[in-house]
């Protein structure tokens, strides 16, 4: 059983979801996918015709919309005023548009705060939480058991993510993947507030030869030694 947080952070395509999931439901924990939350916002803001550009407007919608993340590991849920929207924050408009939406302070004022709040509910009520995301460890749980970096090569991110979309009747080539996975990394890292690097004491994960029980067994392993 863990107690306290695993964070869990790195760009997109490094097995980070996959790997979070599993890990929490071998440990008995509960799982948080900060992702989904600014999926979920961003989603909010392109259905009110809002610029994901325009922060003011941005914010108005987030703090408006209702948002619930659910920290179930085996049924992770995301709703806007009680409608499941997990199908849908996970289309290309969204993804084209979760950069902005997300380097907006405000936005991330609000969802750090949420998430700190999901957190301490997990560890009165369950003990233990796997947290996901891309300041987990930098920002909203500095101080967490666990830290960990997951990073992989660009190409090798960029075809799992290509499967992930056309397992899931989501068209993509690992070209566009690739394009979309350097543009969003450029964004989350150089944006201003809380930008995607690794905290100074992360433990750094290459999952780039990894398949999905491999990285779960080095994450097993991270945990036992440092949970
Ligand atoms: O993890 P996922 O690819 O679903 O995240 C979507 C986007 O949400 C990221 O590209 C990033 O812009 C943003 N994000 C963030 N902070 C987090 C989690 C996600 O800025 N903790």
């Amino acid at each position: 059983e863990l107690r306290g947080v695993v964070a869990l952070d790195g760009p997109s395509g490094t097995g980070k979801s996959s790997a979070a999931r599993r890990l929490a439901a071998s440990l008995g924990a509960r799982y948080l996918d900060t992702g989904a939350m600014y999926r979920a916002v961003t989603l909010a803001v392109l259905r009110a015709g809002v610029d994901p550009t325009d922060a003011e407007g941005v914010a108005a919608v987030a703090r408006a919309a209702g948002l619930a993340q659910g920290d179930d590991p085996e049924h992770s849920t995301t709703t806007l005023a009680g409608v499941d929207v997990g199908a849908d924050i996970r289309g290309p408009e969204v993804t084209c548009a979760v950069s902005p939406v997300s380097a907006v302070p405000s936005v991330r004022e609000l969802l750090v705060a949420h998430q700190r709040a999901i957190i301490a509910a997990a560890l009165e009520q369950a003990g233990g939480i796997v947290v996901e995301g891309r300041d987990i460890g930098t920002v909203v749980v500095p101080d967490a058991a666990l830290k960990v970096y997951l990073t992989a090569d660009a190409e090798a991110r960029a075809q799992r993510r290509a499967k992930q979309d056309s397992d899931s009747g989501r068209a993509a080539t690992v070209d566009a993947t690739l394009a979309d996975v350097r543009r969003r990394d450029a964004y989350d890292s150089t944006r201003a507030v809380s930008p995607l690097r690794p905290a100074e004491d992360a433990v750094e994960l290459d999952t780039t030869s990894l398949d999905l029980a491999g990285t779960l067994a080095a994450l097993l392993e991270l945990v036992e030694r440092r949970g």
